[in-house]
């Protein structure tokens, strides 16, 4: 067989999940929240010039598999991911995902990712930059309900982006929040396990949400909530899928990152498909009010935007350069003479 040494053009720069574990340590786990953030917050105001869709969802009895694309006309990219609530029982996880970014101009990939690492940081990331704009001012407290994947990188978030300092955690699995507790030992925060939700939220001025349940769960009832918290709910994320009482929505503000997807997929899928909602983008550009007073309750009906991803894979590939933290993927056919395609895969056998 002829050595047929791929192209340059033919290269596409591939982030390993060991690779991504690598990054997130060289820049550092709240530094790079701060950086993805700070990403995400940019993209959130330019919001406008991207092409939107809701995520494209194939549904099954087990959960759901997607396709999230977007691009600001230089640059396009897509994220694969899953939610398969009953995984983590058979030793997987919930959420996996991995993701690309492609040259508008030519269509060439430049670069290909993991995503299940990625996910929980620019989910965490996005949540806290929005706590930033929505949460009572000087809050420090968080109730953590739900226990799973996802929730370290959010308490390390609002640490990182908002100032919290301590966090209480609940989760129907005491193991999941034996895990959390202990992860989360030696990060500079005030960890208290709590036996029930009720709990978890006394003193709490945050409240997040983050179950993975197939089926419209009311982990937080209306009476739970006192005025002036910030609910950051983040496990509704599928027709079918919430986690808060409709009761609650009526009684907050409720905030979205792009109404088409969220109305199909978030807390408001409960609500009639007028319900009032403001759009984060406009009030991190300061067209529509976040919080207005501290008796008010603001409701972050998050379920994760394409153009989150988009930011996340923009981070990477910015700070991917000139390290070790990648490798050449043999990903894209690429004949010297680009008619010949037949040829070079005549000539490989040669
Ligand atoms: N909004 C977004 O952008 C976004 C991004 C990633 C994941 N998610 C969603 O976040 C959720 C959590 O993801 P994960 O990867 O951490 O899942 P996970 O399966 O690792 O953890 C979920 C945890 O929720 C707990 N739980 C289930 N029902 C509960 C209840 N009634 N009360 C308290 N705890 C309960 C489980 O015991 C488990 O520990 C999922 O629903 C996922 O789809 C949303």
């Amino acid at each position: 067989m002829t050595n047929m040494n791929p192209s340059d053009k033919a290269l596409v720069p591939f982030v390993s999940v060991d690779n991504m574990m690598k990054l997130v340590h060289h820049i550092g786990v709240e530094p790079m929240l701060r950086g993805l953030a700070d990403y995400i917050e940019a993209d959130f105001r330019r919001w406008e010039l991207f092409d939107k869709t809701p995520r494209v969802a194939s549904h099954s009895a087990e959960g759901v598999i997607e396709l999230m694309p977007t691009s600001d006309g230089e640059v396009y990219g897509f994220k694969y991911v899953n939610g398969h609530p009953k995984n983590m029982k058979e030793g997987l996880q919930t959420v996996t995902a991995f993701g690309l970014l492609a040259d508008v101009s030519n269509g060439y990939p430049v670069l290909l990712s993991e995503m299940t690492v990625l996910t929980a940081l620019r989910t965490a990331a996005t949540s806290a930059m929005v706590a930033k704009y929505l949460a009572p001012k000087g809050a420090t407290t968080m109730a953590m309900i739900g226990n799973g994947a996802q929730s370290e990188f959010q308490s390390l978030a609002m640490k990182a982006i908002c100032g919290v300092d301590s966090v209480r955690l609940y989760d129907v699995d005491p193991e999941a929040t034996a895990k959390a507790a202990l992860n989360l030992a030696g990060w500079g925060m005030n960890v208290v396990s709590c036996k029930t939700a009720e709990e978890s939220m006394e003193g709490a001025q945050i409240i997040t949400s983050c179950t993975a349940d197939k089926q419209y769960a009311t982990i937080l009832t209306d009476n739970m909530i006192g005025a002036g918290v910030h609910i950051n709910a983040i496990g509704g994320d599928c027709p079918g899928k919430t986690e808060l009482h409709k009761d609650i929505l009526a009684r907050s503000d409720v905030f979205v990152e792009y109404p088409p997807q969220t109305r199909i997929e978030g807390e408001i899928q409960q609500m009639p498909q007028d319900f009032p909602v403001t759009e984060m983008w406009e009030v991190i550009n300061g067209t529509a009010k976040g919080r207005t007073s501290n008796q008010q309750i603001t409701l972050f009906d998050s379920v994760g935007f394409a153009i989150e991803d988009f930011s996340a894979l923009r981070f990477v590939r910015d700070h991917i350069q000139n390290t070790e933290f990648f490798m050449d993927l043999d990903l894209l056919a690429d004949p010297d003479e680009p008619r010949d395609l037949f040829g070079m895969l005549q000539r490989a056998t040669q």
